[in-house]
């Protein structure tokens, strides 16, 4: 386990809209060094960046054509490598996006795989062996090679998977995961993680890594077979070196070798209960919302036997939001906000604040970007000050990646930055006591106080604080067994003997 991550607050940075310096209308590297110590104020010490690898961007990225090399628009290797020294210099670490799964359509091993004539990378994807022979379950994809066989995706047309092998298998192309091609598809793969740690990289945010062995068993054992084998590649030769999942299954993700997993946003889980509940019919009951008459336990349920069960493995992450899913400005005022952070800055594992979170930017409703469809509202750029294009560019409206939010309260980091009591400023604060209190590492102790179905406050204590949180639009109080002293509160709280009052929308860090 990387010790660093245990006081990691990671910041997400979708590289298209943080910042661009050259006025081509697109984010680039010298435009996330420029704002490292931004970064770094906010009180974050980590970076994700989504994928910046060459590619022809029909899923903005994710849809790799080499792995090796960044894609102009954002610069060069060189300035990637810059970007890792600036960034280190500044005690922060900086995860890349790793797409294990599929390529671009437009990979070379791709191009090559499609021949007619068998080579090295005929079976690093997944081929039937007859040109009308489709994939049971699976859209039929076929006419786009010289080859005599139909190719299996992984996401979108675009994504043909990477070939690891079967554990069930049903038809005599499916090769077991001993295969040497299959092997040659992981080896591939941590050649190309090698490459980039050996640049100066900390680490990958991992894509869709429960994809890659097809016809698993409910327990994905044999794709976490590929991940142990992975993670003892780290443990001998990067042990510094963080490989966080997009899995959502820490049961699963934590124990194959991933340090941390991603809670990520699935209808009616823990997390959704918190702040998405809006697809419930009914209306939104998200814990968070102050008329939502929220219920902890919807989120207890889920979460407690994912923590219970894994935390002496790895940590599970709180996002604010990502690039997939809707800012959650979409549904919760700035009150709201500044208590999801606490919540989220609070809790055990390491938290994650998507760019623009930080100042509450708005979910737009625009029309699709490089495969975005509705998640493209998520990803429009960020609104540094009051100057045209917010500052993100100064390339003409027109020339820019996506819109950015034109009404006139569109939030800032100039503007929050001036007012004390702004989102801005509360994150900066909690970042600050998070890193200042030990108690607030990511593997911490945690363990629930006061928690009822629909009543409030939500208390649990880490290490030897307490944090009580109040999301409602009602009062609340708790009893205490002593009279505590504040380390931190937003909106008022009151000690008395031995109860803890707590005003509507209240949040309150005790020692
Ligand atoms: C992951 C990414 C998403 C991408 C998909 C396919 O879910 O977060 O943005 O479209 O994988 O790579
Ligand atoms: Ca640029």
């Amino acid at each position: 386990m990387p010790a660093w991550l245990r006081d990691a607050v990671f910041y997400e940075i979708y590289p298209q809209s943080f910042n661009d310096t050259n006025g081509d209308g697109i984010g680039d590297f010298q435009g996330i060094i420029e704002k490292l110590d931004y970064v770094k104020d906010l009180g974050c010490n980590a970076l994700w960046i989504n994928p910046c690898y060459d590619s022809p961007f029909k899923d903005a990225g994710y849809d790799v054509r080499d792995y090796k090399k960044v894609a102009p628009r954002y610069g060069t290797n060189e300035d990637l490598y810059r970007l890792f020294n600036e960034a280190h210099a500044r005690g922060i670490h900086v995860l890349l996006d790793l797409v294990p799964g599929h390529t671009s359509e437009e990979h070379e091993w791709f191009l090559e795989s499609k021949k007619a004539d068998r080579n090295e990378y005929s079976d690093r994807y997944i081929w039937t062996s007859h040109w009308i022979q489709g994939i049971e379950g699976h859209p039929y994809i076929g006419g786009e090679a010289d080859r005599n066989g139909c190719y299996m995706l992984n996401f979108f047309k675009c994504q043909p998977a990477l070939n690891y092998g079967f554990l069930n298998i049903k038809e005599d192309w499916q090769k077991p995961v001993d295969d040497p091609a299959c092997i040659a598809t992981r080896e591939a793969m941590k050649d190309v993680m090698r490459f980039w740690l050996d640049h100066g990289c900390d680490g990958f945010r991992v894509d869709m890594a429960d994809s890659l062995v097809k016809n698993d068993d409910e327990n994905k054992s044999a794709t976490g077979e590929i991940w142990k084998d992975i993670r003892a590649m780290l443990d001998k030769d990067y042990p510094e070196a963080a490989i966080i999942s997009e899995w959502s299954n820490p049961q699963q993700a934590l124990k194959y070798g991933f340090h941390a997993d991603f809670y990520l946003d699935h209808h009616g889980n823990g997390y959704n209960t918190l702040l998405r509940d809006y697809e419930t019919k009914g209306g939104d009951r998200s814990f968070l919302k102050k008329d939502g008459n929220g219920d902890i336990m919807r989120f207890l349920n889920d979460y407690l036997p994912k923590y219970d069960a894994t935390h002496t493995d790895g940590y599970i992450s709180f996002i604010t939001c990502n690039h997939d899913t809707p800012r959650p400005r979409r549904t919760l005022d700035y009150d709201e906000l500044k208590l999801m952070t606490a919540m989220f800055l609070t809790l055990p594992g390491v938290p994650f604040i998507y760019y623009g979170d930080e100042i509450g930017m708005r979910y737009l409703d625009i029309p699709t970007k490089e495969g975005g469809y509705t998640r493209t509202g998520s990803r429009t750029p960020m609104q540094w000050d009051n100057s045209e294009n917010h500052g993100f560019s100064n390339a003409p409206k027109d020339k820019l990646y996506l819109p950015t939010d034109t009404s006139d309260d569109a939030p800032t980091v100039k503007d929050q930055a001036k007012d004390p009591s702004s989102l801005l400023n509360t994150i900066k604060i909690l970042t600050a006591i998070r890193h200042e209190y030990e108690d607030f590492r990511a593997d911490s102790s945690f363990e629930v106080i006061y928690a009822e179905a629909e009543e409030f406050p939500f208390v649990y204590k880490r290490g030897n604080l307490y944090v009580a949180i109040n999301p409602s639009d009602k009062k609340s109080s708790v009893s205490m067994k002593k009279k505590h002293e504040k380390v931190f509160e937003i909106g008022s709280t009151e000690i008395k003997e031995n109860s803890l009052l707590m005003a509507p929308q209240s949040f309150v860090i005790l020692r």
